[in-house]
């Protein structure tokens, strides 16, 4: 069956929301991606699914290479504007600059990272594919960057901040719960 954008089912997923830049024959580039994954520790990989007719999808298989800048709860604004628009029709980098976002060079690929996200991570194509109504892009992360700051979260359609610490549970849970594997163990 399917599980369609908008509906009650797909806004119960909680994501980052990554902003995929890329620089190939429509230039530079930004969208906004919340399928936006690490799926590997060793090498470390993130995988974005996104649309073909999509400008990034272009560039990205031209170039073989984009970035990830996972947005900060301060780059809601950078989030509507990328994936408000497309990049054959919109220059996106050019609004964001005037609306007061920065950019520089990836130092290992040719596309512009966001200043001020909570992770910069210059990715190189290792796998793509067509998954459903989207195109799977895996790319291995050769230049990594860090920033003290809390991530946007999306959720139900909307931009939130991480809430609370649900912590884990008690230790006599903990305990029960050990005992249960102990039974249950397969033989
Ligand atoms: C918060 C948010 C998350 C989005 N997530 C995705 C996504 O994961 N995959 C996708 O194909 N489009 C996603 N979009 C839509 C694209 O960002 C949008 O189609 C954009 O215009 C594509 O830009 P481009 O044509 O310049 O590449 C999202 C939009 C928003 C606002």
């Amino acid at each position: 069956m399917d599980l369609e954008w908008g509906t009650a089912g797909s806004r119960k997923f909680i994501t980052n929301v990554g902003l995929i830049t890329s620089s190939g024959p429509h230039g530079d580039n930004i969208m906004a991606a919340e399928w936006t994954h690490h799926v590997s520790y060793k090498p470390g990989l993130i995988m974005i699914n996104i649309h073909e007719v999509d400008t990034t999808y272009e560039n990205i298989i031209k170039s073989k290479e984009f970035g990830v800048n996972l947005a900060a709860i301060d780059q809601n604004v950078a989030s509507s504007v990328s994936g408000g628009s497309h990049g054959q029709q919109i220059d996106k980098i050019a609004i964001l600059k005037e609306l007061g976002f920065e950019f520089y060079k990836g130092k290992k690929i040719g596309a512009l990272m966001l200043k001020g996200a909570v992770m910069n991570a210059e990715c190189k194509v290792v796998k793509t594919e067509k998954i459903g109504d989207h195109a799977m892009l895996i790319g291995e992360i050769v230049e990594l960057s860090l920033a003290d700051k809390q991530p946007l979260v999306y959720h139900d359609g909307k931009y939130w901040h991480i809430g609370e610490q649900v912590h884990k549970p008690e230790q006599n849970t903990l305990d029960k719960i050990k005992e249960l594997a102990e039974r249950y163990k397969r033989s």
